[in-house]
């Protein structure tokens, strides 16, 4: 069993970013620059919008947060975005998730221009890659295949189950599988069996949030088990969405919580942020 050491990979996306960065300003004069939308009080959000701000700080990006209650309403949402797609210091713009419930969260994200959307989920960008097409495509699935290209994992005709249907982590995780010539199974909630699709994969790719669900009669021996999930036990602890105890021995590839897929996020977070710069006119 080898672990897939998202922490050391995320250094070195890291330091690949540091590095153009600084020849975009020798070469160009340009400053990438990320502004982070922080709405409400959710301490997690907090803590992930204050990690992107120190991620950007060492990469030498220009970066704000512009937190605002969640007493704010939807209009003044739009009209901040609108503010920032015009701003020309501003390469990339990144809503935090998940919005207050009177805020209608599609109608924000397609309010983003297109070419600032560094977290790909507006709709111009998710059909671009569900196409094919060059976009701008979600840091955290972004970040897995990223992972698969460093451990020379091939998912060419493999049969890859994705565990979470969500618009932030499945879908895009699916898509960009597809994209890459695996065969994509995709289960949800309402899936009947689950484990007769994981226990059948050579990879599972799982994001839901719920500790503990990936169980080692649920995958077969050999596999590679990627862990999306981030969860708090009562304790303080993270832990992910597979029982990494049990499962581990069983996988060829496994990443561990934390350490795993979460600095990857970030790190792809900052390239792609780098790429909107660098494709300024
Ligand atoms: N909330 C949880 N994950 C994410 C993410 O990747 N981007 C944004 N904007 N919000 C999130």
């Amino acid at each position: 069993m080898q672990l897939i050491d998202g922490k050391s990979l995320a250094k070195k996306v890291q330091s690949t970013v540091s590095t153009e960065v600084a020849q975009l300003k020798q070469e160009k004069n340009i400053v990438p620059g990320l502004a982070v939308i922080l709405i409400g009080d959710d301490p997690a959000s907090h803590a992930y919008v204050k990690m992107k701000a120190k991620a950007c700080e060492n990469v030498g990006f220009y970066s704000i947060t512009h937190s605002m209650p969640d007493t704010i309403s939807q209009d003044e949402i739009i009209a901040t975005i609108e503010m920032m797609n015009g701003n020309p210091r501003i390469d990339g713009i990144l809503v935090q998730l998940p919005l207050p419930k009177h805020v209608d969260t599609d109608k924000i994200l397609e309010v983003i221009d297109p070419k600032k959307d560094v977290d790909g989920f507006h709709a111009y960008n998710v059909g671009r890659l569900v196409t094919g097409l060059e976009s701008f495509v979600a840091c955290t699935p972004l970040g897995v295949m990223k992972m698969f290209e460093e451990y020379h994992i091939d998912v060419k005709g493999k049969d890859v189950c994705v565990v979470g249907a969500s618009n932030i982590v499945g879908k895009p995780m699916a898509a960009l599988l597809l994209n890459a010539e695996a065969t994509v199974t995709i289960t949800h909630i309402f899936t009947k069996d689950l484990k007769a699709h994981t226990s059948k994969a050579d990879i599972v790719v799982v994001g839901v949030g719920v500790p503990g669900l990936i169980k080692a009669d649920m995958v077969k021996e050999g596999a590679i088990v990627i862990d999306i999930g981030i969860n708090r036990t009562e304790n303080g602890s993270l832990v992910g969405d597979v029982d990494f105890e049990n499962v581990s021995p069983k996988c060829s590839y496994i990443t561990p919580v934390p350490g795993g897929v979460g600095p990857m996020t970030i790190a792809m977070l900052l390239s792609n942020t780098l790429k909107a710069a660098q494709g300024r006119i």
